[in-house]
């Protein structure tokens, strides 16, 4: 994925020139990083617990109906979940050991929601001993299971719905076709289980909020189809994908306009005692975190100079193409032993980063 990314000539890092000018903000930024390169050796990521109190206020402030689970997969940094915790949201975990590391942090059992719709025996025995009663499902082999290791579970069916536009599509892999819901819901009530809720996911990174309108369009249909059949839901998880600035000059990202078009869906189509969630990851960690490294080595091909700057591609250590930052990134000439910086980075990244990949021991996180 492109970043934003901005150079800090070497060796004693004075002020940035032209590209960080014409940004207004960054000189509190750079002066931190400065700071930060006196105690750190490179590679490091820097999350800035500010940041996620303001993602978190933001969220709530847009979304008052919607309590924040956050999803721990995009960073699960102990700093990050204390945070959280202390901030009072819930939690999206996707395994068992995600459920243990938020529980022992000091995380309330009542606010986990186990977001994974095919987990393992053993997993939802931890569940069960653990008391995280609130899990997805999308298949009824799967609520068998449940089932038979934790009666009395509260599911929510995640529904397949549209994806489109996001950078990461999840349908493709996860949701039940609306059209069984209710079929499948009173199959979970029959078996023991108590059908709570819905939940979808309309991918990650999703700038067309009419992925979540429809969305929402759809799983109120189920909510009143339910109702008919006997079977009341009260909790609605609209699962993750909100947006963020990946660049300063990255334009169709308007979180507080979507978040208002979502706010008026739910008011128009749910009874108020309904209660909603949400488990987003990127949104309110991504901001957070800056990535500061430094420059091993550079090569020259294919040079395209534009006035003082090169159009380049800025890649990492290891010897896997994966392994690159931006293919087509307009910054002036690199030395070896300058620094750059990356920021909003701090979601799938360090939390990605397979350790010691090649012998490279990934980034140092930094709470600052
Ligand atoms: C089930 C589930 N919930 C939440 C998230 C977080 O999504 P995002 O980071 O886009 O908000 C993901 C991401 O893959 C997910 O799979």
């Amino acid at each position: 994925m492109r970043r934003e990314t901005v150079p800090i000539p070497a060796p004693d890092l004075p002020a940035s020139p032209k590209l960080s000018k014409s940004k207004p903000d960054v000189s509190g930024v750079e002066n931190l990083i400065r700071a930060m390169l006196k105690k750190h050796r490179t590679p490091f990521m820097l999350i800035r617990g500010s940041v996620l109190e303001r993602q978190f206020q933001r969220f709530r402030k847009c979304l008052p109906e919607v309590m924040p689970y956050y999803a721990i997969k995009a960073n699960p940094h102990p700093k990050i979940i204390k945070t959280f915790i202390k901030l009072g949201a819930g939690f999206d975990v996707a395994s068992a050991s995600e459920m243990k590391q938020v529980l022992a942090l000091g995380a309330s059992r009542d606010k986990i929601i186990f977001a994974n719709t095919v987990k393992s025996a053993e997993d939802i025995i931890t569940a069960r001993r653990r008391q995280v009663p609130m899990m997805t499902f999308d298949n009824e082999p799967e609520l068998y299971k449940i089932s038979e290791h934790y009666p009395g579970a509260q599911v929510l069916l995640r529904i397949k719905v549209g994806n489109e536009g996001s950078v990461v599509n999840l349908s493709l892999k996860f949701g039940a076709d609306p059209e069984d819901a209710h079929l499948i819901l009173r199959k979970a009530r029959s078996l023991g289980l108590v059908p709570t809720g819905l939940s979808f996911h309309v991918g990650s990174q999703s700038k067309n909020v009419e992925n979540y309108l429809q969305a929402l369009e759809i799983s109120a249909h189920i909510f009143d189809q339910a109702k008919e059949h006997d079977v009341p839901l009260k909790i609605m998880d609209i699962g993750g994908g909100f947006p963020i600035q990946h660049f300063d000059n990255e334009i169709g990202v308007n979180f507080e306009r979507m978040a208002f078009q979502i706010r008026k869906q739910i008011r128009q189509l749910f009874d108020k005692k309904v209660q909603f969630i949400a488990e987003p990851g990127r949104f309110l960690v991504g901001p957070a975190g800056i990535l500061v490294t430094q420059v091993t080595g550079r090569a020259f091909r294919n040079t395209l100079r534009r006035g003082q700057t090169f159009l380049s591609a800025l890649a990492g250590p290891t010897c896997d193409s994966f392994d690159t930052l931006s293919l087509d990134v307009e910054i002036p000439e690199l030395y070896v032993g300058d620094v750059v910086y990356v920021k909003n980075i701090g979601a799938y990244s360090s939390a990605s980063a397979v350790a010691n990949f090649n012998g490279f021991p990934p980034a140092k996180i930094v709470p600052v």
